[in-house]
């Protein structure tokens, strides 16, 4: 298979451009920023190409990357995350985006829907473009730097030493603690999740993502075993027990 000739926002400047007006304007400066979604965009493009050879439907999923943070651009007016977003505001917002590509409307609703869908769990129903998304918004989120962004801007404390990932009240949306956060990233590359990433590319990126995080985790409660605090050697009054 021929490689592809250039990166996606080679191919969509204007988008880009577009799209990088309204992050400013959202102020999305943090983990959902312009760069994310160029990430997405790009990881889209390839696992497409990669999976089925089209370049069309390859553009159309690197697209979708591109426009996916709207539904972060529209979540602090509209409720608690970006699953609550009315959804026609979300197509209202990337409609006006797609002006600046050669899209047709058959091809800007495949768009929207992906973009739309993309934070639900995996169907036998998701059409082509919608997985290439997801599997590339999932290998971006597994990268190196989720570290970091997770720590930083989640809001969270680092570890709960009682329960440690063994929380029965944390889930994905609510993680309660950063390395509860990091661990729901391994779901994304564990063969029969409902999360899991489903195409050839992501799967084998998410082999060395899965290895890396994994060692991290496993480094963290292997130190605090090390040194007696895991588990928790004190009761709910302070007490040794
Ligand atoms: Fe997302
Ligand atoms: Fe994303």
């Amino acid at each position: 298979m021929k490689k592809l000739e250039m990166r996606i926002w080679e191919r969509f400047p204007e988008l880009v451009q577009a799209v990088k007006l309204d992050h400013d304007k959202a102020d999305l400066f943090r983990v959902h920023d312009i760069f994310h979604a160029l990430r997405v965009g790009e990881w889209a493009y390839r696992i497409a190409y990669s999976e089925w050879g089209d370049v069309r439907l390859a553009e159309l999923a690197g697209i979708a990357g591109i426009c996916h943070n709207a539904d972060h651009m529209l979540f602090k007016k509209d409720g608690p995350d970006e699953r609550s977003v009315k959804h026609d505001r979300i197509r209202t917002v990337i409609k006006r985006w797609l002006i600046y590509t050669d899209t047709k409307s058959n091809e800007q609703e495949l768009i929207i829907q992906a973009v739309i869908n993309h934070t639900n769990k995996n169907s036998d129903f998701d059409p082509k473009i919608l997985i290439a998304l997801m599997d590339a918004d999932r290998v971006v989120n597994a990268e190196a730097d989720v570290i970091m962004r997770s720590a930083q801007f989640r809001n969270l404390p680092p570890i709960d030493y009682k329960h440690f990932l063994k929380d029965p009240s944390a889930t994905y949306w609510n993680p309660k603690t950063v390395i509860y956060d990091l661990s729901g990233c391994l779901d994304w590359f564990e063969e029969g999740c409902p999360v899991c990433v489903r195409t050839q590319l992501a799967k084998q990126e998410g082999g060395f993502l899965a290895a890396y995080l994994k060692r991290y985790l496993d480094t963290v409660e292997q130190q605090l075993k090390d040194i007696g605090l895991l588990p928790c050697p004190f009761d709910e009054t302070w007490k040794v027990s």
